[in-house]
């Protein structure tokens, strides 16, 4: 079996106490984090930019992969990239020239990946496998946390973690995904699973993590 990886989403933390909500989820054994840009225009909300990016890493030596929910994402990758992110991902549907996006980010030795909505078949991102070195397959429509996981995207996850084994990236899983949902999305092998409000609105956010890391 694959190693379980737990990456915390930021965007259901607390950012009024942003330390905090990053350790204790360090302490209780996360190695990496998730950082949820959005730009009011490919997704109907709007988080942060590449300034909070840059005090985030200035907070933790945790990996921080950022996931870029923008339009244009060549306009910014460099600045994201300079902030400090350690995996910088742009979304299948909003890159204008995907080989393009991912040479910029790999030519500033960051690791390079492409997200998918839920409505997107992965035969489109088959000829660009070789390159990435991770692919996220988004559970919800991108924009919010606290949705709902869409199981039709399970079908996904079992193709490309089996993909994965042949070519060099791995998985991730990011929305919906919580205690109820958690073991659907580990019994396909992906490698990374994201979790924000199914970990940060627990009362008790150490012990969310250990239960989610056990299911
Ligand atoms: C959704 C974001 C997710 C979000 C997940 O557009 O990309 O990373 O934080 O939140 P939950 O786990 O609450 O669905
Ligand atoms: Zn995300």
């Amino acid at each position: 079996m694959k190693n379980r990886i737990i990456s915390p989403s930021l965007l259901s933390a607390d950012f009024s106490k942003l330390k905090e909500q990053i350790d204790v989820v360090v302490d209780a054994g996360a190695t990496r984090l998730h950082l949820d840009v959005m730009d009011g225009h490919f997704v109907p909300n709007f988080t942060f930019g590449p300034f909070i990016v840059k005090a985030i890493r200035k907070l933790t030596d945790a990996h921080l992969e950022t996931h870029l929910m923008i339009s244009n994402p060549e306009k910014y990758l460099q600045d994201f990239i300079d902030a400090g992110s350690d995996t910088l991902i742009f979304h299948y549907e909003a890159s204008n020239d995907i080989n393009r996006d991912i040479d910029i980010i790999k030519s500033n030795n960051i690791l390079a990946g492409i997200a998918i909505n839920p409505d997107t078949d992965i035969s489109n991102i088959l000829p660009f496998l070789d390159s990435l070195d991770y692919v996220l397959i988004m559970s919800v429509n991108p924009g919010f946390g606290g949705q709902g996981f869409i199981d039709e995207t399970l079908e996904k996850m079992k193709k490309l973690s089996s993909l994965s084994l042949k070519y060099d990236f791995i998985v991730g899983v990011d929305g919906g995904v919580n205690l109820n949902t958690i073991n659907k999305v580990y019994e396909t092998g992906v490698d990374v699973t994201i979790v924000g409000s199914g970990l940060y609105k627990s009362d008790n956010i150490n012990k969310r993590f250990n239960d989610l890391m056990k299911r």
